[in-house]
């Protein structure tokens, strides 16, 4: 499934890891978190090598709607009640430096990425929620944003308020991983496998350097850092549609980037002449159901009927017990390994708000936004309970599954879809195509043995647990689970 961002751009392909090489920082991952990082610890004269096990922005990245904001959500007023204001401003600048630091480094190695300064808003259809949004515009302002609450937006529907953010920004990601990335050292095609104290180790090769960090989108160690126990993950669907097509449509290309926070709130930005539309969020591993993209475009069909979809594409999201990300040391044991992870719908700003603070640490240097960010800021054992008690019921959900057995056969499954039934007398994950032919694979998650879940949407098997997603072939999509299945 392309996205508009990889409709329009190529990325150089790099070679592969070819025996042992020593460096200072070894970053695993080449998203932008992972490129940013290299890139900014090449800048303070760390060496850093990037593994990455496929192409570079082939994760996420590819996958954002490239919003570079401060504004994620009804973030400030809950982190001011929460941790207080210190907590709630260090996050406000972090995520203000980081626009910023986008536009330096654009500036500074002229990369052209379609990055424009736009207002970013939170909207709300409902009067309580519009008491909490104009909180939410207090707060920011409280904290230093150009913060502002109003009545007035673009959208074409009435909204009951909406927060207006000023300077912020949004580009086309691919466009500008390829120019930051360049010149960096780089292997693709290069899995991380394994992690030591000093060493990262490869199929073909290994990279001993004092510094590792962990920017792969959901660690795959387990232990220690134990993120299994702190993290989730969910999907979100996004439409590039038409509206102004060749049945004379109505355009709507919002200067603004708008984000709702209603239940099945929508989020609108415009990119090379597209309306990109997004919502209809989940749990990974809960869409037994489908019908995700159909809606969307039922909903957008109401507000511009003769709209024509030109693309469509899905993001996954590591979501934090607290909504903060995890960034910093990646546990008391390893204090030379570090961690960038949990960007909830975040990405870009939390990608740059990660380098920035990975290189201050790894160079020496105080930041004084750090704290709220540690990852150390749980104990496992704090995590455990948050885990069972805020719903993220991964071992409740398995147990049920297991005992409640389908009875459906293989035989009966509709042509063209998927499911777990049973096949030779065993449970297993079918999926049979419009030919009948079928692809039967276990429905074991290799990470931590979850039972995986069909999503008719992907035509892929997602576990509820942690997150990991696999083709129907079996083929690994999404981590933390290192291989695919069976
Ligand atoms: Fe952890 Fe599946 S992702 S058990």
């Amino acid at each position: 499934m392309n996205s508009l961002w990889t409709d329009t751009v190529s990325i150089p392909e790099r070679e592969s890891l070819h025996g042992d090489i020593k460096t200072e920082a070894v970053v695993i991952g080449g998203g932008l978190a992972g490129i940013l990082t290299a890139r900014l610890l090449e800048e303070s004269g760390v060496k850093a090598v990037v593994l990455e096990g496929a192409r570079i922005g082939s994760g996420q990245t590819k996958n954002t709607t490239a919003k570079i904001t401060s504004q994620h959500g009804l973030v400030y007023d809950k982190l001011a009640a929460q941790f207080g204001m210190e907590a709630a401003g260090q996050y406000a600048n972090a995520n203000e430096k980081a626009i910023r630091e986008y536009g330096r480094i654009i500036k500074e190695y002229g990369i052209g990425c379609h990055f424009t300064e736009a207002g970013a808003y939170l909207y709300s259809g409902s009067p309580e929620m519009a008491e909490k949004l104009i909180r939410e515009a207090e707060t920011a302002k409280a904290l230093g944003i150009a913060a502002e609450f109003t009545t007035k937006t673009e959208l074409p529907f009435p909204v009951e308020g909406a927060v207006c953010f000023r300077g912020q920004a949004h580009f086309h990601p691919l466009e500008f991983l390829r120019g930051v990335a360049e010149g960096l050292a780089i292997y693709e095609n290069s899995p991380a496998l394994f992690a030591e104290e000093g060493r990262v180790l490869t199929e073909r090769g290994t990279v001993t350097a004092k510094h590792v960090v962990f920017a792969c989108h959901y660690p795959f160690i387990n232990v220690p850092g134990y993120y299994f126990m702190r993290m989730y993950q969910e999907r979100s669907y996004v439409l590039a549609l038409d509206t102004e097509n060749s049945a004379g449509g109505v355009s709507f290309l919002p200067e603004g980037m708008y984000y709702g926070v209603d239940q099945d709130g929508l989020s609108f930005r415009s990119a090379d002449g597209l309306l990109l539309l997004g919502g209809e969020e989940h749990r990974t591993g809960e869409n037994r159901e489908g019908g995700r993209y159909g809606r969307l475009m039922e909903r957008a069909k109401r507000l511009w009927p003769a709209c024509e979809e030109r693309f469509r594409w899905s993001a996954q999201d590591c979501m934090t017990l607290d909504g903060i990300p995890y960034i910093g040391r990646f546990s008391p044991k390893t204090p030379d390994w570090y961690v960038a992870t949990g960007f909830q719908k975040w990405g870009m700003t939390s990608a740059m708000v990660s380098a920035m603070l990975i290189r201050d640490d790894i160079v020496g240097k105080e930041n004084p936004d750090a704290s709220v960010f540690s990852p150390e800021r749980f104990t496992p054992a704090a995590s455990a309970k948050k885990f069972v008690s805020g719903g993220l019921h991964a071992v409740r959900d398995l147990s049920r599954e297991i005992f409640a057995l389908p009875r459906a056969a293989a035989e009966e499954l509709p042509c063209g879809h998927g499911g777990v039934v049973e096949y030779e007398g065993k449970k297993a994950g079918v999926y049979k195509e419009e030919d009948g032919t079928l692809h039967v694979v276990s429905v074991r998650c290799p990470h931590m043995g979850c039972q995986l879940e069909w999503n008719p949407d992907e035509k892929s098997w997602d576990c509820p647990c942690h997150g990991s997603r696999f083709d129907y072939g079996g083929k690994r999509i999404d981590n933390p689970a290192q291989e695919g299945i069976k």
